[in-house]
């Protein structure tokens, strides 16, 4: 593995206050990428600059709501010269384990606003700019919740069932622009998402934990950001429309 696999290359990570976009964006900057991190969450955003500092290097990040049109629209103003190279999207929230049945509109338009319109947007704002160039990587952050109902709730699994969808739709529609479309499927990984996945309503955690026991392990964000930045490098030129998990066996 070359250490400057993104030299000269323009990278946009969403989550990048936290977790793992946070491991990416200091991956990607220590290979050489410009990197733009976003995030709705400004202090995160600070420590990941400080952390990227404190690896050598800089970044530039951005304060935003992936929700937000006005946001999309002023993170593609950042980028330079109108070029872009990877897109990792990787921003999401949970939905506190919530079945359908108990499901409010408000979580439902939420969990989907973040974890698939939002992706969407960016992703439709950033493909003609990499069009365009004839080159681009997207890769973007599913879950094993995009591939099993097993794992959390309806609005979970369905925004992840849906980010499996976009990418592949990306990956097959824009192969011949030079264009791939990539999805990663972590299983657990040590990171704060916990803030929104304190379960709300017990029979369904309940149901949703006999599947908890095929854990083998829980990642480190730092594990799951390898792969997203193998996906999105040069190395992986023949990998379009790919949904790879990084789960320890979990679906296996
Ligand atoms: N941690 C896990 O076990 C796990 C498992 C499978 C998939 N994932 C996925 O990995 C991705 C990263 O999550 P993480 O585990 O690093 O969690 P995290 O909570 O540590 O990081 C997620 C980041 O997304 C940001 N974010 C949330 N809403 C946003 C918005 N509207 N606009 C901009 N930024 C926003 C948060 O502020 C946070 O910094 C998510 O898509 C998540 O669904 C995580």
């Amino acid at each position: 593995m070359s250490e400057q696999r993104f030299a000269e290359q323009v990278a946009v990570v969403t989550g990048a206050g936290s977790g793992i976009g946070q491991a990416v964006a200091r991956q990607l900057a220590v290979e050489g990428a410009t990197v733009i991190g976003c995030d709705v969450d400004a202090e995160g955003l600070a420590t990941t600059a400080k952390l990227v500092e404190e690896d050598g290097h800089t970044a530039t990040m951005i304060v935003v709501d992936i929700t937000a049109q006005a946001d999309i629209d002023r993170i593609v103003a950042a980028l330079p010269d109108q070029r872009v190279d990877l897109l990792a999207n990787v921003a999401g929230v949970m939905d506190h384990f919530l079945p359908v049945t108990e499901l409010d509109d408000a979580t439902w338009d939420r969990v989907l606003a973040v974890n698939l319109t939002g992706p969407m947007r960016l992703c439709r704002a950033v493909l003609p700019l990499m069009i365009a160039r004839g080159r681009g990587s997207i890769v973007n952050v599913s879950s094993i919740g995009g591939l099993t109902g097993a794992v959390a709730g309806s609005a979970y699994v369905s925004s992840k069932h849906g980010v499996v969808g976009l990418t592949r739709s990306i990956a097959n529609l824009y192969a011949e622009d030079g264009i791939r479309a990539n999805a990663v499927c972590p299983g657990g990984v040590q990171t704060n998402i916990g803030r929104s996945a304190a379960p709300k309503v017990p029979w369904a955690y309940q149901r949703l934990e006999r599947s908890f026991g095929r854990v083998t392990r829980t990642a480190t964000p730092a594990e799951v950001a390898t792969l997203i930045c193998w996906l999105g490098s040069d190395e992986a030129v023949n990998v379009n429309g790919a949904v790879v998990t990084s789960d320890g066996g979990w679906t296996s």
